[in-house]
Formats: structure tokens, sequence, C-alpha cells
């Protein structure tokens, strides 16, 4: 088994289900209005938040562990070490958004993560209380032991990221199975009117699915598969969200921009993959678009 390898095997353990599920219902319940949760997954700036936020704290973590080894510069550590734990409430608070709209597999890990970055945090607080009353040996013991601990949750946070997909787009590795050329989808008259339609875009490694939404004789074409988690995109609906007509995934809500594929209600963080249309006496023509290509 490859030195990660046994995280998949937690993946498997169901043991925990019981408390997570609540857990999850919890985050779900608190993070209102929407606007904030969609704040919280990076739906507003079309990338995931979570994986920038936790580069204060972990930056400034690592920072204060080589301060630390020179005396002079134990004070700079103490301020370091201050500015790792405010910055990590927002990253917290980021990380469990995400976390309440994942995969069963990425709960289990992400609930890992979660409770070993909370014993990380409790670590540098006791520290900095040890700074604060001159006790600096154990202030030092207790920020290297929670350095310790945040460096393995990296570890498992790097996991869910890329060994399970959470957080990356979906619809971004679908398209790179798509073919280069144009793809003719058919007459226009047979796609149906305000709902997508599924179709089947093929020539290179693999077939792929296509969400084809028609409004008069305008055609939007969308891969598949959802950034988020690569729910069907074809089986959703198309309804006004933020002002933009969206393509809206039956699985967890997020609506894309038909306009433009960009995510207006989370929890998507990344773009929907869509592709360039032409129409060809009356039949539906598409492809990858420009910056795929
Ligand atoms: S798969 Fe989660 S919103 Fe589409």
């Amino acid at each position: 088994m490859s030195l990660l390898g046994f995280l998949d095997r937690v993946a498997d353990v169901a043991t925990f289900d019981k408390a997570i599920e609540p857990a999850r219902r919890a985050v779900q319940g608190a993070l209102r209005p929407a606007a904030l949760k969609d704040a919280l997954h990076g739906t507003w700036i079309g990338h995931p938040v979570h994986p920038i936020l936790v580069q204060v704290p972990v930056g400034s973590w690592i920072s204060a562990g080589l301060l630390d080894a020179v005396p002079r510069l134990r004070p700079a550590a103490t301020v370091l070490i201050g500015a790792g734990v405010a910055a990590a409430v927002p990253a917290a608070a980021s990380g469990a958004a995400d976390w309440a709209e994942q995969d069963t597999g990425v709960r289990r890990l992400g609930a890992l993560h979660a409770v070993l970055n909370s014993v990380a945090l409790g670590l540098y607080v006791g520290s900095l209380a040890a700074r604060r009353s001159d006790r600096g040996v154990l202030g030092r013991v207790l920020s290297y032991s929670g350095l310790a601990i945040a460096g393995g949750s990296a570890a498992i946070g790097g996991h869910m990221s890329y060994a399970q997909s959470s957080g990356a787009s979906h619809a971004a590795t679908a398209v790179r199975a798509l073919s280069k050329d144009w793809l003719d989808l058919g007459p226009l008259d047979d796609f149906p009117e305000g709902r997508p339609a599924l179709r089947t875009g093929s020539g290179g490694a693999a077939d792929v699915p296509l969400a084809v939404v028609r409004r008069g004789t305008t055609v939007d074409v969308f891969v598949g598969a959802c950034s988020h988690s690569a729910g069907p995109l074809q089986e959703g609906t198309v309804e006004e969200v933020g002002g933009s007509q969206c393509l809206v995934c039956p699985w967890h809500g997020s609506a894309f921009d038909l306009d433009n594929g960009e995510p207006r209600r989370g929890p998507a963080a990344n773009p929907q993959e869509k592709l360039e249309v032409r129409m060809q006496a009356g039949r539906v023509m598409a492809r990858v678009h420009g910056r795929n290509r």
C-alpha cells in the first residue's frame, strides 16, 4: 500500500457516519444566507476559495516554526502564530462549506481533516497562552506539535483534492476526452425549447455526455458532467438565478450562466465548460472552445 493509500481505506469506513451526517446538516443549517455559503465556496470568483485561504495559516505557522529556531526572532514567531490562528477561522469556514456538499468518501476524510486541524488550532492557541505567561519552552513544544499535526492534516487535504477530486472541476476533466473537431449534434428543430437535452460528443478518447439548451434560435452546449461533482446537467433545469438564465444541476443545485458557464449559485465554484456553437444547414454544430483546444 502506498504511503497515503491507507486514506482510501479510511474513506471506505462507515463507522463514524452517524456522527458525520448530523455535523453536515448542522454546517448546512449554520451557513445562511445562501450568499454567505456561495462566498465561502468561491462561486463569486469562479474558483474554490478554501485553497486560497489556507495559505495564510499554513504559511504563518511554517514561518513561525523557522523563526522559533532562532532565539532573538521568537517574538516575531509569536506574531505569526497569532496571525495564523486568526486566519484559520475563515479558512475552516470555507472548508466546512465545501465539505458539507461532498460525496460520502470525501466527507469521511474531510471529517478527519477537520478534527486534526481543530487539534492543531487548539495547540497553537495553547502556545500563545504559554508564550504570554513566559513559558516559552512549553509554547514552542505546543506550536511545533501543532505544526506536525497541521502538516499531516494538510496531506489528507491534498489527498482529498488530488485522489478524490474534491474541489477539482469534473467538467474540465471530461472535456479533455472530446474531439477538437466540430461535432454534428443534429437538426435545430429536434431540440426542445428551454430545457436541456442530452447529446453525446465523441471522436476523442471516450464519448462525453453534452447538455444542450435551446432558446429560440440560440443554442448553448455544455459538457454534461457538472464541474462540482459530475452531476448530469442534461437532467437539470433551466431557471433564472441572480438575474441570469442558468442551467441548474439536479444534484446539489449549482446554477451556471447559459451565456458563459460562470457559476451563479454554488456549491460549484468552477465554471462549467461551454462549447462553441454554429449553425450549418439547420444543424447544430459544436466544438471545444478556444481556450481548451
Ligand atoms: S454535482 Fe453538485 S451541483 Fe452539480
